[in-house]
């Protein structure tokens, strides 16, 4: 029963998700409890140093977390061996360039998604770190949330028969920054920048339909930009040069149609900021991010269409809640200790660079099927 230290180089950790979620939620619980107990009894525990380009913002993080190591210094943190694996929540154009410093400096890496602005990137990384050995993974937080894992044990359990039809609806008001502040960063609206909601969202669609409903085949998509003109985190107005709104339609190879709904200019009336919905032939399901209820083909009732009357019933009263069965952590936190057994263990790595390049394939046929005005396909994308 020994301890076995693990040195991660925390990069872009003073953003949102880097702090919040990575660092406070994550490593910092799983070293809190004394670190990742394994198979063999021995203990993984993260050893974090921090790194980013503000000393102040870093030391200030450091500090309310009680954190011993943090640098501006991203060459000297990759040339100690003693830190094995780098870790990235920066923005996402900085990323390739990052990740492939790191593993050029020998390191293992872990990745938040998009792992690059293009597929080519996240084959070129893969082919990378394959050659140095090293292991990688990509984030792959919304597959562990306790509504998605409803559904996938739904989906285990034969529930839904026949799998027709599933549909993502996702997205809420993000403000323009006139005269309530944007509650998002500016560069998510810049193209320079990584931003664009194909690229910051169909990553995620992409692991959870392979994950969930298996391969997409084909996809036809049209892109808007709802809000062309934002003022940023200083005040200053700037031309949004993305989209902010994704509307597409995947063929899935199992026979079924996926279609995903996806806007930052969307007053929601649903019930969650990502709602699910599967319809089977045996059953049907609604999962948002916590919460799932099902109907099944012996509780399904008989609506009839009457236009002279308001509709007579509760068609919300109509779903059984699905209960909690298995108790989960925080998703990011599942996440990682996923990527750290496959580390330390050598168990299985589902979320490796080439299902985060699937992602990246996905998103470039978005992309394509706007500008083309068609469907694009999507070939089985392997390693080799
Ligand atoms: N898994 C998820 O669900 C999820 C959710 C949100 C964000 N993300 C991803 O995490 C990343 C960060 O998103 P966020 O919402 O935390 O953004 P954020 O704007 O809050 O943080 C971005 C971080 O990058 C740093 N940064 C910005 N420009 C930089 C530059 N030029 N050089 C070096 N560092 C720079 C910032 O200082 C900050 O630490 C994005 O790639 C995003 O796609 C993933």
């Amino acid at each position: 029963m020994a301890t076995r230290r693990l040195g991660i180089i925390m990069h872009g950790v003073t953003g949102r998700i880097g702090t919040n979620q990575h660092l406070v939620n994550s490593v910092l619980a799983i070293a809190k409890e004394g670190g990742l107990p394994l198979a063999n009894g021995d203990r993984l525990l993260p050893d974090p140093i921090l790194v980013g380009r503000n000393p102040e913002k870093l030391a200030a993080l450091a500090r309310a977390h009680g954190v011993a190591r943090w640098t501006t210094d991203l060459d000297a943190a990759l040339a100690d061996p003693a830190d094995e694996l780098f870790f990235d929540s920066a923005f996402t154009a900085g990323r390739p360039a990052l990740a492939m410093r790191a593993i050029e400096a020998g390191k293992h890496i872990y990745l938040e998604k998009p792992v690059a602005p293009t597929q080519a990137e996240a084959m070129a990384m893969l082919a990378a770190a394959e050659a140095r050995g090293r292991k990688h993974g990509v984030v792959q937080d919304k597959l562990f949330l306790p509504g998605l894992t409803k559904l996938r044990l739904l989906r285990e359990q034969g529930f839904f028969g026949r799998l027709l039809s599933v549909r993502i609806d996702f997205g809420w008001w993000v403000f323009d920054g006139e005269q309530v502040p944007a509650q998002r960063s500016s560069w998510n609206y810049r193209q320079a920048d990584g931003g664009g909601l194909v690229l910051d969202m169909f990553p995620h669609w992409r692991y959870i339909v392979d994950g969930l409903f298996g391969r997409p085949t084909a996809v036809t998509c049209q892109l808007r930009t709802a809000q062309p003109q934002r003022r940023d985190e200083r005040g200053q107005p700037y031309q949004v040069d993305v989209e902010d709104e994704a509307r597409a339609l995947l063929d899935l190879e199992c026979g079924a149609a996926l279609e995903i709904n996806a806007s930052w200019a969307d007053r929601v009336r649903r019930d969650d900021l990502l709602t699910i919905t599967v319809q089977g032939t045996q059953g049907s399901a609604v999962a948002g991010l916590h919460r799932c209820v099902a109907q099944a083909l012996g509780t399904t009732p008989k609506p009839g269409w009457n236009v002279d009357v308001p509709v007579a019933q509760d068609l919300y009263a109509q779903w059984a809640p699905v209960p909690d069965v298995v108790v989960l952590k925080n998703s990011y936190r599942m996440a990682w200790e996923a990527f750290l057994r496959h580390l330390a263990e050598d168990g299985p790595n589902t979320t490796s660079l080439l299902a985060a390049a699937r992602g990246l394939q996905l998103v470039e046929a978005c992309h394509a099927s706007h500008t083309e005005r068609r469907w694009i396909d999507m070939p089985v994308l392997t390693a080799g």
